[in-house]
């Protein structure tokens, strides 16, 4: 894979070439490596002929591009997406001798003659640490002749003692709950019907344990919708409730989402970060409405589509009135800030400008800082990042007292145009009203742009395409009095793939 492209994320996993989108498969191993596996077409930079690529990784940052790890059985099936598990109890009994053993558990997909047939379950295993599989010789392991039953996520549940698997009806809205001793035998065990928003169809769901500030740990399930999200197209929402080791109950049906922008979906979580730690996933930063046409995948750009998100760590919190809100926040940001490219911790109201155009990675982080604020919500903090040679630009901000809340505009971004890309995003009526501090932090990085209230309490995810590289960033703080105070600080990134 070439990294070098001006639109390649340099802090972002990307696939070395080719088309990716699902993240599948992540854990964390016993001997402390972060794996991703994704759903790979390695022939073509658009979907189809799925297998699972793999990637690992010290740091969530610095990733090294492995062997394709899951391989279709026959030429008319691809595989989908799923979650693998560490075996520690040797519950399958593929692992006789080892406690790291791993089992991939998947939705095979047939297409005999290119028509969609049926999907079902799978699971291979895995003696090497996760680096090659070898198919369970009696798959499938779950099979209900459905062409809509896939993205098998499994868990180990420690007190009924059983692996626990959430499954996507995905035509009937129906998140199905199997469980089972051997990873082998699945026995139905309940459903979770028609919740939140519907969409078009449910997808890749996941379900764990999640901290909540304050509190008990509480259980957490994330379903993906896709299509007919309320933006358009792909996007994910949440659900905090109770799990008994067979029935996921939530706390209410209120309908909440993970991210405000258009380009987060499927995220999912890694096995073994202890419950009680902030829980970390990557999503897959595209939209199906037009990952298969934005302009990476061209051959001047090194024909590689999508990118996941940076690894977000994730806890619950009561923030906004509705409550059980889902902090997601960048994990471990200060792995990757390289050298500081402008500072100020007095700024007030005021400018502040920064050339980035010479740092190798493109890439660069922001935080913005506003204190001491007098009472009530105040101020604005609003940037601009724009090419000097092209004038295209892509901006956004927080506007603290009104609308649009935060907010991120990618329509003067020239490289991309397609009715679906649509430009504006934003999130209102975020700031508690007594709040006399906010902030803003940015993570751009050459063709995806996340940005945070908070540090955490809402995310954005956007991605862009610019017709030349972007090297100038401003940003401007107003409506501040002069009794608070304002701090910004940008650095910037290395790069991770040099
Ligand atoms: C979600 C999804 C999954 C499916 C995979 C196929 O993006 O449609 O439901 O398993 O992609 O690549």
């Amino acid at each position: 894979g070439n990294y070098t492209d001006y639109l390649r994320p340099r802090v972002h996993f990307s696939p070395p070439r080719y088309f990716m989108n699902d993240p599948n498969g992540m854990h964390r191993d016993p001997s402390g490596t972060w794996h991703i596996y994704y759903q790979y077409n390695p022939l073509t930079p658009v979907a189809g002929n799925q297998h699972w690529g793999h990637a690992t990784s010290k740091d969530l940052y610095t990733w090294e591009n492995q062997k394709i790890a899951v391989w279709p059985p026959n030429n008319y099936t691809y595989v989908f997406s799923g979650s693998a598990v560490i075996d520690s109890n040797n519950t399958s009994g593929f692992f006789p001798d080892q406690d790291n053993g791993v089992v991939a558990v998947y939705t095979l997909a047939e297409y005999p003659g290119g028509e969609a047939g049926i999907q079902y379950q799978a699971i291979a295993y895995s003696r090497d640490d996760g680096y090659t599989f070898e198919a369970y010789d009696r798959n499938p392991v779950l099979n209900i002749n459905s062409t809509q039953f896939r993205d098998p996520y499994v868990i180990w549940h420690e007190p009924s003692r059983h692996w626990v698997m959430v499954i996507a009806y995905a035509a009937e809205y129906v998140i199905g709950v199997y469980t089972s001793p051997d990873l082998k035998e699945w026995t139905h065990a309940s459903n979770f019907t028609k919740h939140g928003y519907l969409g078009t169809q449910y997808e890749c769901p996941n379900l764990l344990q999640m901290p909540m500030k304050g509190g008990d740990p509480v259980w957490f399930l994330v379903i993906s919708l896709n299509p007919g999200g309320p933006r358009g197209g792909s996007i994910s929402q949440y659900f905090v409730g109770d799990f008994n080791g067979t029935h996921f109950e939530p706390f209410d049906d209120a309908t909440r989402f993970t991210d405000f922008g258009k380009d987060n979906y499927a995220a999912q979580f890694f096995h073994n970060v202890p419950a009680n730690e902030p829980q970390i996933a990557l999503g897959w930063a595209s939209n199906w409405q037009y990952t298969q046409l934005v302009p990476t995948g061209l051959l001047e750009h090194g024909q590689f589509r999508s990118a996941m998100t940076v690894p977000r760590e994730h806890y619950i919190a009561n923030v906004s009135a509705r409550g059980y809100d889902l902090i997601s926040g960048i994990h471990n940001v200060s792995a990757i800030i390289d050298e500081e490219l402008a500072f100020n911790s007095s700024l007030g109201n005021g400018t502040i400008l920064a050339y980035f155009g010479d740092v190798p990675s493109g890439a660069f982080y922001l935080e913005a800082n506003i204190t001491n604020l007098t009472s009530t919500l105040q101020g604005t903090a609003n940037f601009t990042i724009s090419s000097s040679v092209s004038g295209e630009y892509i901006s956004g901000g927080i506007n603290a007292a009104g609308s649009p809340g935060i907010w991120v505009d990618r329509g003067h971004i020239r490289g991309f145009d397609n009715p679906y890309f649509t430009d504006k995003f934003s999130e209102e009526g975020v700031l508690a009203p007594n709040s006399t501090t906010w902030s803003l932090s940015l993570l751009y990085d050459n063709s995806i742009l996340e940005m945070f209230l908070n540090g955490a309490q809402q995310a954005g995810t956007v991605t862009f395409f610019p017709e030349r590289r972007l090297d100038t960033l401003a940003i401007y703080v107003g409506g501040i009095p002069e009794s608070a105070g304002s701090s910004v600080a940008v650095w910037s990134l290395k790069d991770t793939w040099a």
